[in-house]
């Protein structure tokens, strides 16, 4: 590890901890390429990885792919429901096997032709004998396989080598996804944003805080002021999972409508204080969620450079509200709302990144409403330590 990476580490431990005494990152450990590619293994390759709700591999044959801080990966679900993990990278010479969501019996290389089942299964190779026999293929070259694991409906995965399971790290936020009853939700709409230009870690800042909603939201988010947000205990040591509650000014509150109530039916069995609030969760790196009463949005933020991530958006409902004859025009009125808030979001994070690449650029104090962001320092700081340790046996 070169020692400006070390460095950056040690000034990380000044973000993390306590919030009156926390300031924010280091600037470079957002612009520079080499902490981006230090934080490829550290971060990126020894997490779990959130990367798509089960509904969005609904069938089999299903498959998704889907690029994390330079990975490609995609997610099947083979002939007999299960789903799995899979480098989509062919293993004749490096070429991702597919590019976009489909519905197939098999993943063939577009080069080549190489063809494997959902499993990763090498199944034919043309043109390879009398060099190389197929059975012998088959035998040495399936598509790498990685762990999975489905929490309350979202698949998981981890790259990095004999992971401790992630559900028990993430039980502070278990209550409320099984309130809300993710398992059982389908998708109702979704975008992806490519080439935005920000680190991926300004992203999840500007997701994680309440400070900023009351500026430059302001006029959208009054229905669930910061100064009402409530903070939660985190510890980095043993948790995957960062949270925090907005209250609504009134029970079964939304953004969408004038008289402040939410636009989609409330989801059946929540409780008087989970319909009067919305529900900010990060399962860091790749992952953000807002849940509200009548429904959830999640983010897959996956970064493609130290510069550059893709943001994909899908909201997700109860099975019965998506079959409602006004979902359509309400779920437009839904993604008006979004284009609104997260173009003051986009236009905050893109500032900000120009703004950390100068030489002038601040490390400044936390507000009590922005308690999330210590933690997700903690959280990155165990992670920089770890992976500098293990650099330095
Ligand atoms: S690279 Fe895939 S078949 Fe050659
Ligand atoms: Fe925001």
């Amino acid at each position: 590890m070169t020692s400006d990476v070390s460095a950056l580490v040690e000034q990380v431990a000044r973000s993390a901890g306590d919030l009156p005494s926390a300031i924010s990152l280091p600037p470079r450990s957002y612009t520079s390429p080499e902490f981006y590619e230090f934080e490829r293994d550290a971060v990126f390759g020894d997490s779990w990885l959130y990367l798509c709700h089960v509904s969005e591999v609904a069938s089999p044959g299903d498959v998704l792919p889907i690029t994390v801080a330079g990975e490609p990966l995609v997610v099947t679900r083979d002939q007999s429901g299960e789903i799995h993990v899979l480098s989509s990278l062919c293993r004749h010479r490096s070429y991702p096997v597919i590019a976009e969501p489909a519905n197939t019996r098999s993943l063939r290389c577009p080069y080549h032709y190489w063809s494997y089942g959902l499993d990763g299964r090498l199944q034919n190779a043309p043109s390879m004998d009398p060099a190389h026999r197929l059975a012998d293929l088959k035998a040495t070259y399936c598509l790498p396989s990685f762990p999975v694991e489905i929490w309350q409906g979202f698949v998981f995965t981890h790259l990095g080598d004999d992971p401790e399971p992630l559900w028990p790290t993430l039980e502070r936020l278990a209550p409320e996804f099984a309130a809300h009853r993710t398992s059982e939700m389908v998708v109702g709409g979704g975008l992806v944003l490519k080439d935005q230009p920000w680190n991926w870690k300004n992203m999840m800042e500007n997701a994680l805080e309440a400070y900023h909603t009351s500026f430059i939201h302001r006029g959208y988010h009054e229905n669930a002021p910061a100064r009402l947000v409530e903070f939660l205990d985190f510890d980095p040591d043993t948790e995957n999972g960062i949270m925090r509650y907005a209250p609504f000014l009134q029970e079964d509150g939304g953004f969408l409508q004038e008289d402040g109530k939410a636009a989609f039916p409330v989801i059946d069995g929540l409780t008087k204080e989970q319909r009067s609030r919305v529900v900010y969760a990060a399962v860091p790196p790749t992952m953000f969620v807002s849940m509200k009463p009548d429904s959830m949005m999640v983010f897959r933020i996956t970064p493609d450079a130290h510069d550059r991530l893709t943001h994909s958006v899908t909201w997700l409902f109860p099975p019965a509200t998506v079959q409602m004859p006004e979902f359509d025009e309400l779920m437009a009125k839904l993604r008006g709302f979004f284009d609104v808030i997260n173009g003051q979001d986009a236009e905050a994070n893109a500032n900000m990144f120009a703004g950390l690449s100068a030489r002038n650029a601040a490390r400044g104090p936390f507000s009590p409403q922005e308690a999330t962001l210590p933690q997700l320092n903690g959280w990155l700081l165990r992670r920089y330590r770890a992976a500098l340790r293990k650099a330095d046996r």
